[in-house]
């Protein structure tokens, strides 16, 4: 129950956007239950694993650049690494594109990580759809996204906002809802999987059965990552000693588009917000040539 308060004032998200225009309003009146928050056990459809072998799973994607005309897709194969390339185009099932990206892994504790994959598709059109397929073969998956309208105060634009979302019955009914509500991104203000509430090779798997629960949305929308205290996971009784490890190993930000030295800090441009990405639980490298106007 705490963990869920001191969630709350974890991340800070700073949004700036044209709001003056009079058509910002509540979408839904929903409210999530808090009690009780039992977590959804392994073996739940809401954890199944992709169909296939070393089939792509816990896709997830990401703004990619300054101003929205990029995004990073990544994914997971369980077995072995998989196939580098992200195969795109506006029509689906003609993929015309093709990007390459990279792939690694590691591990916490004794758990290891599957073959974690990133790929930056760059150079995109401003609203418009796009459709992406990866993976192998005889295990390859299909999915969409739309890309944002050109960067204006006046372009409209429905963000849903998301924190502490878990992975317990009340998280699924929180996605569902917010599945539900139409919007076309999330600012994420930290505190994912609640993995922490785990110990040694539990922490590496309420981490993969986090990125499967929530790919009904992440694989076809953004997500935009800001880690709260959650995050953390510091665990010196596991020899686990470096904050943010399992965090900055799967949810990559497109920091450096913004000149950011650190991943947990960024900036980004969407439709007619300015997003800055702040992180309360972690200091800034270097704060003596940070020129916050650049942001
Ligand atoms: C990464 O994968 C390779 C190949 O499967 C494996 O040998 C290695 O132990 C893994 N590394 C970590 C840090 O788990």
């Amino acid at each position: 129950m705490k963990q869920f308060w001191v969630g709350l004032v974890t991340a800070f998200f700073l949004f700036l956007s044209g709001l003056n225009n009079g058509n910002a309003k509540m979408t839904s009146t929903f409210v999530r239950s808090e009690w009780p928050s039992t977590d959804i056990p392994l073996d739940n459809q809401a954890f199944a694993v992709p169909k296939g072998r070393n089939a792509p799973q816990q896709v997830h994607i990401t703004q990619g650049d300054y101003e929205g005309k990029a995004v990073i897709i990544s994914w997971v194969t369980p077995d072995e690494p998989g196939s580098l390339k992200v195969q795109y185009g506006k029509s689906e099932k003609k993929y015309d594109l093709t990007a390459e990206g990279t792939v690694s892994n590691y591990s916490f504790y004794k758990y290891k990580s599957g073959y974690i994959h990133e790929c930056l598709l760059d150079g995109l059109e401003y609203a418009t759809k796009y459709y992406y397929k990866l993976g192998d073969d005889e295990s390859s998956r299909e999915f969409w996204f739309q890309t944002p309208p050109e960067i204006h105060p006046d372009a409209p634009y429905k963000f849903g906002i998301i924190g502490d979302l878990g992975q317990t019955y009340n998280s699924l009914s929180t996605l569902q809802h917010y599945m539900q509500s139409g919007a076309d991104a999330v600012l994420f203000v930290g505190d994912l999987s609640y993995s922490d509430r785990y110990q040694y090779n539990d922490v590496g798997i309420r981490w993969d059965t986090w990125g499967r629960f929530v790919e009904q949305s992440t694989a076809y929308q953004p997500w935009m990552w800001s880690a709260g205290n959650h995050e953390i996971e510091f665990m010196p009784y596991m020899d686990e000693v470096v904050p943010f490890r399992n965090f900055l190993h799967r949810y990559p930000t497109p920091y450096l588009a913004s000149k950011s030295t650190n991943p947990l800090w960024y900036a980004i441009k969407r439709a007619s917000a300015h997003i800055i990405v702040l992180s309360s639980y972690s200091p800034f490298g270097n704060l003596l040539n940070f020129d916050s106007s650049l942001w």
